[in-house]
């Protein structure tokens, strides 16, 4: 029986060796100490044994049993061991590899514009607000002095809304900035000193045209202000957004409803590509008594300047851009080149 038992433990120690994983590790463990395995079989026999004879074998047995088991669990251990060691060189980080990442992408050239714009008008004490692209008939129009009717409508060729609002008033796509001068003067007393930039929309399309682009208005209001100073105010932003002084400036006389008198506001390059050429860049003018009073002011005694400016005539310019459409393409060559 002693000899026998040693053959078993060897090959035991065999058949753990030789299973390569948990479940073939079970199997081999069934064999020898399962239900039905070799050492329990022996076990059993035992019983046919007495005395002595049996307490010989029965310790032999144990101890046979204890070496098969410390086996196993060497083996069970190693398994495991390796197991992880695979797991953790398959997994394995190289965190010295440099990020794959996507590129840490930038702002669009007419988002870069405005936030210039903004910056340089803050620095000279304007408030910066924005306000619904979705917009009432009425602040769009009506309120800066264009009735229903007035010619001065068909100017804008305008993308209207179907429905109204909860108040059953007529709704458009805002076709300028300048409703944001009444949303603004409204909810705020003067001194007002704003800028309102953002999108606009006009049923219009060419290298110039866009039926969605983006304005700046601009409005000033206090009891002692003149055109005197909308003009210092403007051509110091156009010195400060170009970066040079050999600027041009007129105001020339035009006509907007909400504005009387109303001006053009036009510039020139001393040097350069468009050296000399006059380049309309914006409207402007005095604020109209009729809207001073839809704010809520009395024009006897306060007066209000506004203008109303193109963001991306000023990034063309700004940047040598000739086609207007270039913004909105999407076309990554011409986008990269404006990170700031
Ligand atoms: N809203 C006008 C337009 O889009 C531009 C404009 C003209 C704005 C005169 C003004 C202004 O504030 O005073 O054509």
């Amino acid at each position: 029986m002693e000899q026998s038992l040693e053959a078993l433990i060897e090959e035991a120690r065999t058949a753990f060796a030789a299973a390569a994983d948990p479940t073939a590790l079970a199997d081999a463990k069934a064999r020898f100490v399962g239900r039905e395995g070799e050492l329990t079989r022996k076990m059993k026999q035992l019983g046919a044994l007495t005395g002595e004879a049996k307490a010989t074998a029965g310790r032999a047995l144990n101890a046979a049993k204890q070496a098969i088991e410390a086996l196993l669990t060497a083996r069970q251990e190693a398994i495991e061991h390796a197991e992880l060691e695979q797991r953790l060189a398959a997994e394995a980080i190289d965190v010295t590899l440099p990020g794959r990442g996507l590129g840490a992408g930038g702002l669009h050239p007419v988002t870069l514009t405005i936030a210039r714009i903004e910056a340089i008008f803050r620095s000279i004490g304007f408030d910066v607000a924005d306000g619904p692209e979705i917009e009432e008939d009425f602040f769009n129009f009506t309120a800066l002095n264009t009735p229903e009717n007035h010619p001065a409508r068909s100017m804008h060729d305008t993308f209207y809304v179907d429905g109204t609002d909860d108040q059953g008033r007529g709704l458009l796509l805002r076709t300028h900035t300048s409703p944001m001068q009444i949303r603004y003067a409204r909810t705020h007393r003067p001194p007002i000193r704003v800028i309102a930039p953002g999108k606009t929309y006009r049923v219009d399309s060419d290298a110039t045209h866009s039926p969605m682009f983006h304005q700046f208005e601009g409005l000033w209001i206090d009891t002692n202000v003149s055109f005197a100073d909308l003009k210092s105010v403007y051509v110091d932003f156009l010195h400060q957004f170009f970066e040079r002084d050999d600027i041009d400036v007129r105001f020339r006389p035009s006509y907007f409803p909400f504005t009387e008198p109303s001006a053009e506001i036009d510039m020139r390059f001393a040097d350069g590509p468009l050296r000399g050429r006059w380049l309309e860049i914006s409207g402007a003018g005095q604020v109209h008594p009729n809207v001073v009073r839809n704010i809520g002011l009395d024009p006897e005694i306060f007066i209000g300047f506004a203008f109303g400016s193109g963001i991306e005539r000023l990034a063309m310019l700004r940047h040598g851009i000739s086609d207007l459409r270039l913004f909105y393409d999407n076309d990554l060559r011409f986008l990269r080149q404006f990170r700031d």
